[in-house]
């Protein structure tokens, strides 16, 4: 694809992936049996807080067992897994990765959020967690995620903004600023409410988000298998930059959810 995207792809490609995750899996338990959002939580909810902040987000998104969902960026595919098991709702979710599928109630697309491949106006919510950090092109996202909601859908936005100061790198999610496209949080709303929406709840999470990264550095890394897999072995630094940069107060986490108008 020659989309400009290919430098975001490259720090997000797993080599061998598969199989890590078959031997990181069995140790869970046998093949057979059923794993729960909250034992691969380390492993697939891929943004601060983890399976809390999905669920928190999906509350305030007002997720119900008739909502029909997109996970925009949806990773490894942990929040759309826990919304379906938990609400019973429709999921789809679209990745650059190269993954695709249908189990259940939940089916995955690689494509671009940039060029979302669904009609206009046929999902009820879309979901951004972690995702807006790697889009330069912060209208062209937001003006796709307003096209494919009805009016009067939920946009519930989860993301890392520009507080105060440069950012130390690599981050989780780029491993230099060549890849990373970050916003201040009225920067972020202005560009989405420019797209069409109408701003429900705006809440400033960068607290929270200190305190779990206090509490993860005084426990270490979450057993195995935990992001690591996905990311080889250098994500617990990746990981710790991030809570670096919140505690100096370069970066903040903003929560957000609007209404499409
Ligand atoms: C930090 S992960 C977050 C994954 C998921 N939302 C979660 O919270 O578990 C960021 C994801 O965004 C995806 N991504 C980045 N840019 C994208 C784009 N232009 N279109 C679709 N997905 C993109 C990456 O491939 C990656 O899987």
């Amino acid at each position: 694809m020659t989309d400009g995207l290919d430098g975001v792809r490259d720090h997000y490609r797993a080599t061998g992936l598969t199989e890590r995750l078959k031997t990181a899996l069995a140790a869970l338990g046998p093949a057979n049996e059923k794993l729960t959002p909250q034992q691969l939580g380390a492993l697939d909810q891929f943004h601060t807080r983890g399976l809390a902040a999905t669920a928190e987000l999906a509350k305030l998104a007002d997720i119900g067992a008739d909502t029909s969902v997109l996970d925009v960026g949806s990773g490894i595919g942990g929040p759309a897994r826990y919304l379906a098991a938990t609400y019973g709702c429709r999921v789809t979710g679209v990745d650059l990765s190269e993954r695709s599928g249908q189990s259940g109630q939940v089916s995955f697309q690689a494509a671009s959020a940039l060029a979302l491949p669904f009609e206009d106006g046929c999902f009820d919510a879309a979901l951004l967690q972690h995702v807006a950090m790697n889009i330069a092109d912060r209208a062209r996202l937001y003006r796709e995620i307003r096209r494919v909601l009805k009016t009067g859908g939920r946009f519930a936005t989860f993301d890392v903004v520009l507080n105060d100061g440069e950012p130390h790198y690599p981050v989780p999610w780029a491993r230099t600023p060549a890849t990373s496209f970050l916003l201040t949080a009225p920067a972020t709303r202005e560009a989405i409410e420019r797209a069409g929406f109408r701003t429900l709840i705006s809440q400033d999470d960068t607290e929270v988000a200190k305190a779990w990264f206090a509490q993860l550095r005084a426990s270490g890394p979450p057993p195995s298998p935990n992001l690591g897999v996905v990311m080889g072995a250098d994500f617990a630094q990746l990981a710790a930059n991030l809570g670096r940069n919140l505690m100096e107060g370069r970066l903040g986490i903003l929560t957000a959810v609007l209404e499409a108008a």
